[in-house]
């Protein structure tokens, strides 16, 4: 199983280079990684997660079929922006309201290497601008207020001392 870096590993604040090739390796590493996703109860994983520091993350929420986005860009965001409940596995058992665009389009390649555009609102728009992100070295702690990613930081910091 892969293992999920955690909050304060340096990994995870940086930039994630292009992929190369989509290959068979990348299609077996995309399901090892929905693979943990899933087993963290995760609805999103994006490859700095898992120490690779490429542009690709996979995620799937409810009942939809599993989603692969390499090389993602962000082509629009919509004006209005809405607040709701965001955890990530590299921050476990915590959560915090991050206000962010209600709908966005992404343009990215599937793991087959078909290029494809999709518009996305709701909770999938969600999960996508978090695991881009990712790709940039942010994560949704970075996107609080001073003072709340502070008490966040010190909770998680609590708990990995427990
Ligand atoms: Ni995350």
């Amino acid at each position: 199983m892969l293992k999920i870096l955690l909050l304060g590993n340096e990994t995870l604040k940086k930039t994630a280079e292009p992929v190369k090739d989509i290959d068979q390796d990348l299609r077996e590493y995309t399901q090892q990684m929905l693979r943990a996703m899933k087993s963290g109860r995760g609805i999103g994983l994006a490859a700095p997660q898992v120490g690779r520091l490429e542009r690709f993350f996979v995620c799937q929420v409810e009942d939809d079929e599993p989603r692969v986005f390499i090389n993602p860009e962000i082509i629009r965001t919509s004006p209005d922006e809405v607040i709701y409940e965001e955890g990530c596995l590299s921050i476990p058992n915590l959560w915090a309201n991050v206000k962010r665009p209600s709908a966005i389009s992404i343009q990215a390649w599937n793991e087959k290497g078909r290029p494809f555009t999709l518009d996305a609102e709701g909770i999938l728009a969600r999960v996508i601008q978090h695991e881009f992100d990712h790709l940039n070295g942010i994560l949704f702690v970075d996107r609080l207020s001073e003072t709340q990613r502070k008490r966040l930081i010190e909770q998680f910091e609590k708990r990995m001392r427990m």
